[in-house]
């Protein structure tokens, strides 16, 4: 029992990590041979197995003769299509020396997705039914069986098999049968995978993917903390080959998936205004963890979109995972320029007061160096006060120097380079042209529009005082009224009220709670359930 928790608890653990590594099992003796009459439906399972193999560059070699309906194999989704009223058959072979469960007993996930459905088929409308049983008989009879719906475009069971010596050739027989509709040629298309491992297909309620910032033609994405960046090269690291991916759809289509949401293959294959192959991705450790972010380009301004975040387990074949879809909107107009990746402030990723006609690398590096240029006196500065000593000579025995390098910088940055917004919200303050923050934007930057300082926030200012040597001098405002001066708070919301820049120590948005773990306590207490 402990065992198979412990094998459970690494196997998610390694899914929710950046490099997957499926073994995959594409055994031509797993299609074991099935005794029923549908002839024809052998003709359509030989080409599957040839679709399915060469995704992999693995052709397994079948034996099409022997085999007389589906034949599912491990992690290998089947694709299919089927109209209103008609029945299709499958069969899985138990492989009894390998997956989850004692000796006596193996567990079989059952998960489904269906990608296209009639568009007459509302919300409450029965979907799509599997019945599965490890009695051939279903196949005539399918009374003496398990039946599951699809709901939202999901399905999902656990079947359990017995293993005795007598009978250790398990065969576990699934039938999908579509309900009657008006339209007699209404149709849908659905995957069904079958594993003794894990749940092919997933979704998550919660969103994974955090919107970062916008102007009025961009957008920026950053899925949740992928991993530890300790001992990685981030920028060797290739997001091409990245299992997250980002489909952006237009605001037209947020009830598109109403009745699909929980499906991957629906978001996957819907009409979808930017996919992966049009979303630029690499990834950051900004945010002190590896993420991968979404560079999304060519938006409209004043425009609102929905973005699904999902997560393919093997390629587009293998089955995946759908994660709740989020909203965001673009400015108005052209006065922010959003940059990130920038070299010295390497923490900012939001939009900034554009320079009329400049680039985002002219903006970038207009700003970067400008910090970098100011952090000079302060590394000067700083290389004067007794710090890298023993404890005792130290100005604080828990700061150290680098905590103040660290904190000044994030500062420095944030005055440096204000965030800017073309909204009007409580704490923003209006900069017309000529009236910004200081001389080098009204100067060198020379915004020709008018824009909204995101402020700072106050706290940015409180970490230099706490980190910081007290003969550096640092004060920060305590009244109200002169901090409203030059900083905000962060007073939550839909938008941020002020402009935090460094690495936040506690995470408060629900959109970073490790989503997997939830996974994994849905599937283990299923586990649970049936083993105890
Ligand atoms: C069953 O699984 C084991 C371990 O993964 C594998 O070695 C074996 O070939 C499988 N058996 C069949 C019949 O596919
Ligand atoms: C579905 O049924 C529920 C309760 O049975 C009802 O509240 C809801 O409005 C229905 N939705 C649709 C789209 O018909
Ligand atoms: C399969 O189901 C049929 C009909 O319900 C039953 O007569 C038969 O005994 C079952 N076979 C097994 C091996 O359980
Ligand atoms: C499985 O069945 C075959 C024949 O059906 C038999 O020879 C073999 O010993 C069985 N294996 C086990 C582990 O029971
Ligand atoms: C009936 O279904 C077919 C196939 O899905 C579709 O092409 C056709 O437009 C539908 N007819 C009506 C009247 O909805
Ligand atoms: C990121 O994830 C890794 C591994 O899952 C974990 O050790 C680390 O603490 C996380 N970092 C943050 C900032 O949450
Ligand atoms: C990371 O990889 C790049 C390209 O391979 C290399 O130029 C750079 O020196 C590496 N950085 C570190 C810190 O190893
Ligand atoms: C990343 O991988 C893709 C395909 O795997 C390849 O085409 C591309 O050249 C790689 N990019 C880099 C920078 O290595
Ligand atoms: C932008 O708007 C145009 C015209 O309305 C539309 O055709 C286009 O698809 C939109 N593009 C995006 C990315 O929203
Ligand atoms: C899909 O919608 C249902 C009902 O509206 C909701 O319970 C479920 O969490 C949603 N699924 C996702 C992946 O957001
Ligand atoms: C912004 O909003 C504030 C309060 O709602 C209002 O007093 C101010 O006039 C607005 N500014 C502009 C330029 O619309
Ligand atoms: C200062 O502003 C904060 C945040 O808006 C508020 O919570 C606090 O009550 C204010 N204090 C005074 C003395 O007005």
């Amino acid at each position: 029992m402990n065992n198979l928790v412990v094998a459970f608890v690494s196997f998610f653990l390694a899914t929710g990590a950046v490099a997957i590594n499926f073994e995959f099992d594409i055994d031509a003796g797993l299609a074991l041979p099935v005794e029923n009459p549908y002839e024809e439906i052998a003709q359509e399972y030989e080409m599957n197995q040839i679709e399915f193999g060469s995704s992999l560059n693995k052709k397994p070699t079948v034996k099409v003769s022997n085999v007389n309906s589906h034949g599912l194999h491990e992690f290998t989704p089947i694709s299919d299509t089927i109209v209103q009223s008609d029945t299709k058959y499958y069969s899985f072979s138990v492989n009894t020396t390998s997956g989850l469960g004692e000796f006596y007993e193996l567990l079989i996930f059952i998960t489904g997705n269906i990608c296209t459905q009639p568009s007459n088929v509302g919300a409450n409308q029965t979907s799509l039914a599997v019945y599965y049983s490890f009695n051939s008989s279903i196949f005539t009879n399918i009374e003496y069986s398990t039946m599951v719906l699809f709901e939202n475009g999901y399905v999902q069971s656990l079947a359990d098999v017995a293993v005795n010596s007598n009978n250790n050739e398990s065969v576990l027989y699934i039938v999908v049968r579509a309900p009657e509709n008006v339209n007699k040629t209404a149709t849908w298309t659905y995957q069904i995978g079958v594993s003794q491992n894990d749940l092919v297909f997933q979704w998550d309620d919660q969103t994974w993917a955090q919107f970062i910032d916008s102007d009025d033609d961009s957008a920026l994405v950053v899925t949740g903390n992928l991993t530890n960046v300790q001992g990685l090269n981030i920028t060797e690291l290739n997001a091409t080959r990245s299992q997250f991916s980002l489909y952006v759809y237009s605001n037209d289509y947020r009830h598109y998936f109403d009745t699909l949401n929980s499906s991957w293959c629906a978001v996957r294959n819907g009409p979808a205004l930017m996919n992966p192959a049009t979303i630029e991705s690499s990834y950051t450790s900004r945010q002190g963890s590896l993420h991968q972010q979404f560079h999304l380009t060519g938006l409209n301004k004043s425009t609102k979109y929905i973005a699904y975040l999902i997560s393919d387990f093997h390629g587009s074949d293998f089955g995946g995972a759908v994660y709740r879809p989020f909203e965001f909107e673009t400015l108005d107009t052209e006065a922010c320029e959003l940059i990130y990746n920038l070299e010295f402030c390497n923490q900012i990723a939001y939009s900034v007061p554009a320079t009329p006609g400049g680039s985002k690398e002219e903006v970038r590096s207009l700003y970067d160096n400008q910090a970098r240029n100011l952090f000079t006196n302060f590394s000067k500065a700083i290389q004067q006060i007794s710090c890298d000593t023993e404890d005792t000579a130290q100005f604080s025995p828990i700061k150290t120097c680098s905590d103040c390098i660290s904190s000044y910088k994030d500062w420095l940055c944030a005055i440096t380079i204000p965030r800017c917004s073309t909204r009007n919200i409580t704490g923003y303050t209006e900069r017309k042209p000529g009236e910004s923050r200081n001389s080098f934007i009204n100067d060198i930057v020379m915004p020709n529009l008018s824009y909204y300082e995101v402020m700072p926030c106050v706290n940015i200012c409180e970490a230099i005082v706490r980190d910081c040597p007290a003969q550096f001098g640092f004060m920060c405002p305590t009244t109200n009224e002169t901090i409203r001066q030059s900083y905000y708070w962060d007073n939550g919301g839909q938008w941020p009220t002020c402009n935090y820049v460094g690495k936040l120590t506690v995470v408060t948005n629900a959109a970073f709670r490790a989503s997997m773990v939830n996974w994994f306590m849905l599937v283990l207490s299923v586990a649970l359930t049936v083993l105890v």
